[in-house]
């Protein structure tokens, strides 16, 4: 089971992706969260305390392991081939939600300055998650659109679009599922975020039937979630939430839609 989260920036894709992996994890399934937005702040929704969190260094900030990596002795040559199933043991971070959390950090494009190693480790890191690991693995992603067009994003099984009610919103989840069909991705669903009343539940649904968008679930407005966020706490603890049971709900439909025959 991977699945990607994407959508436009702050609409929940990190609450939401944060709900499916603990939602794995307590079904019995090993469980890695991986953090691919260069902003990362997964780990707080995976019940860590803004301290610990703090003190996670992403892959690509880990100048230690990315040279133990890559690095062939000479300034500017680096190794293409290289193991990373170790990187998965050492360095993923356990969590009070029960899923290991691995932090990516900023992966430049092409002709950003001196990236090409760090990245090279990420993208190897990435394809063996989403290629050869046999745990759930929920990512996720940046903000936007850029990713889609990477071939480790291209590979989940599912690509998860988060959208509120806002037209914005919703423009960006039609870009992101545009891409991710041209890109030859099949399951793709919209979830739709923060839903306060009927209007905009509405505006969700006539949005997706016309733009042919498959609309998974819709997830409710919680002001708990919101006063949780800012007590630095994690909202998925409160199981009593609607939305935040509706997002333990979408684990079930994920398990059954995805379940290989
Ligand atoms: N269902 C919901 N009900 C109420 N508030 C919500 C809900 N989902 C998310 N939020 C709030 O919306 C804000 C953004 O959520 P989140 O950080 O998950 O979004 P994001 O898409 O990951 O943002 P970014 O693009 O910055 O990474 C947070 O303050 C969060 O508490
Ligand atoms: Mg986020």
């Amino acid at each position: 089971m991977k699945i990607a989260v994407s959508g436009k920036g702050g609409v929940g894709k990190t609450f939401i992706a944060g709900g499916l992996a603990k939602g794995f994890a307590s079904r019995g399934l090993k469980t890695i969260a991986i953090d691919a937005d260069s902003s990362p702040n997964l780990a707080m929704t995976l019940g860590l305390k803004a301290e610990e969190a703090r003190k996670i260094l992403p892959i690509t900030e880990n100048k230690e392991l990315v040279d133990s990596k890559t690095s062939t002795g000479y300034s500017g040559v680096y190794r293409l081939s290289f193991t990373v199933d170790d990187i998965v043991k050492q360095y993923s971070v356990p969590t009070p939600l029960g899923v290991n959390l691995i932090v990516m950090g900023t992966v430049q494009s092409m002709g950003a300055g001196c990236m090409c190693a760090p990245n090279a480790v990420v993208r190897a890191l990435l394809r063996h998650l989403i290629v050869e690991v046999n745990e759930a693995v929920v990512m996720d992603l940046e903000a936007g659109v850029e990713h889609i067009g990477r071939a480790t994003a291209r590979q989940v099984d599912a690509l998860l679009i988060v959208a509120d009610s806002n037209l914005k919103s919703l423009e960006i989840a039609k870009h992101i599922y545009d891409m991710a069909t041209v890109a030859g991705m099949k399951k793709l669903y919209l979830i739709g975020n923060r839903v306060m009343n009927d209007t905009q539940k509405e505006a969700i649904q006539n949005f997706a039937e016309k733009n042919g968008l498959p609309l998974l679930e819709f997830v409710p407005f919680d002001q708990h979630v919101i006063d949780a966020d800012m007590r630095g706490e994690t909202p998925l603890l409160h199981t009593e939430i609607l939305s935040v049971q509706t997002i333990d709900n979408i684990c079930e439909t994920l398990i059954q839609k995805l379940k290989v025959p």
